[in-house]
């Protein structure tokens, strides 16, 4: 079949689904990022968003995008290596790897070319990639061509078995792990898996896109909680979640990040980001000037999941503001996901292949910003574990 016949195919797909109520994608929203967002004209109570600690809206990192705009234009115009490399490109540079307690950092347009236009630099043929089950799929496409075992998640003994057998068999050896991984909200056993790459030679390579500003004492994810500071050979995440914008980054060794600034071909020849980047900058240097945005997205995340568990519901391990509630079959999981927004909650069904088949979800997000009477709301839907 041609692409023309697939697209033929997935569009009556797409009809049927949507027929039946079940297509849940791409809904139009008419209003800013936040606790509460407008579809159809009407106000729904959106669990949607990777806004942790709300930046999007912050006045500060507003205006910060805009004063960038004013004083540099609407766009760098050209990519970096050929004149599209700004001061203020340098400086968000240096302001994320500070953030890491690092000296260097190299920024992507978006998180997901960190992740893949890195790891195709990275890695050749020859070496052996360690993934978790549970990273990105902009991890899985950096890897798509190398050498790639996949560990069954947070599997440490499946870690150590494909470790032993592959020491000292490749150039490379690199483990890839989420902080917080970004389906079941749960943290990776860090300390363990860095013993483990220590004792068999391997890289490490940690995407923190979910515990950036959300878990450590000051926000710097994971691994500011297991103090692994020295420890992580690769640190990958983005600016669109807790840093309220767009763009990526990979916080590394000097000569990484160089190798990386003049050998990654999506960053060498595409245009780098726009001077609203400088809303990112703000937003970096407001994680410590506003500790509170923090307290409040953990006192949220207390006591919304203190709620579902109340109701009964299975949210797994979670231990971030990700809270997967699992519904398991997947017709089911999109019904309640309709009821959900029919009764002015919106949140997402995660289906296979996100995960696999029978662990079907409603994904729902909190943030800094949710009040109290926007969770009690939701909560109050206690047909979530309603079995018919
Ligand atoms: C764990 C993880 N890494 C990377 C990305 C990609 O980031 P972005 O959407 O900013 O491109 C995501 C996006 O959801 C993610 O969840």
């Amino acid at each position: 079949m041609d692409a023309w016949a697939r697209a033929r195919m997935f569009q009556s797909y797409l009809d049927d689904q949507s027929e039946k109520g079940q297509w849940n994608y791409r809904l139009l929203t008419s209003s800013g990022c936040g606790p509460v967002i407008e579809m159809n004209g009407k106000k729904l109570i959106s669990l949607v968003s990777n806004d942790y600690l709300g930046f999007t809206q912050h006045p500060a990192v507003k205006q910060a995008a805009v004063a960038g705009i004013m004083k540099y234009g609407a766009g760098a115009g050209a990519s970096p290596a050929i004149g599209g490399h700004y001061d203020y490109h340098e400086l968000l540079e240096k302001k994320i790897a500070r953030f890491f307690r690092k000296e260097h950092a190299i920024i992507y347009t978006t998180g997901y070319t960190s992740n893949s236009a890195s790891l195709q630099c990275i890695l050749t043929k020859d070496d052996l990639v360690i993934l978790d089950a549970g990273v990105h799929t902009s991890v899985m496409e950096g890897c798509q061509m190398v050498n790639r075992k996949t560990v069954k998640h947070n599997d440490l003994a499946a870690y150590e078995h494909i470790l032993k057998m592959s020491a000292g068999k490749h150039p490379l050896l690199l483990v890839i792990i989420d902080g917080v991984f970004s389906q079941d909200g749960d943290l990776a056993p860090l300390k363990e898996i860095i013993a483990l790459c220590k004792k068999y030679g391997a890289k490490l390579m940690v995407d923190d896109a979910h515990g950036t500003g959300v878990i450590g004492k000051t926000g710097r994810g994971l691994i500011e909680a297991c103090d692994a500071w020295e420890d992580i050979d690769l640190i990958t995440g983005t600016f669109s979640k807790t840093f309220g914008h767009i763009g990526g980054y990979v916080v590394a060794g000097e000569e990484m990040v160089n190798y990386l600034k003049y050998q990654s071909r999506q960053h060498l020849f595409s245009a780098s980001s726009t001077p609203a980047a400088l809303a990112i900058v703000k937003a970096i240097e407001l994680v410590d000037e506003e500790p509170l945005w923090m307290s409040a997205l953990h006192a949220n995340i207390k006591y919304f999941r203190q709620g579902l568990l109340e109701l009964g519901l299975n949210i797994g391990s979670t231990e971030s503001a990700i809270f997967p509630v699992r519904i398991g079959d997947k017709i089911k999981n999109a019904k309640v996901c309709f009821a959900l927004q029919q009764k002015g909650v919106y949140a997402n069904q995660i289906n296979y292949p996100a995960v696999s088949l029978k662990d079907a979800r409603i994904r729902m997000g909190i943030t800094a910003r949710h009040e109290k009477a926007h969770l009690d709301e939701v909560l109050n839907h206690s047909y979530l574990n309603n079995e018919d």
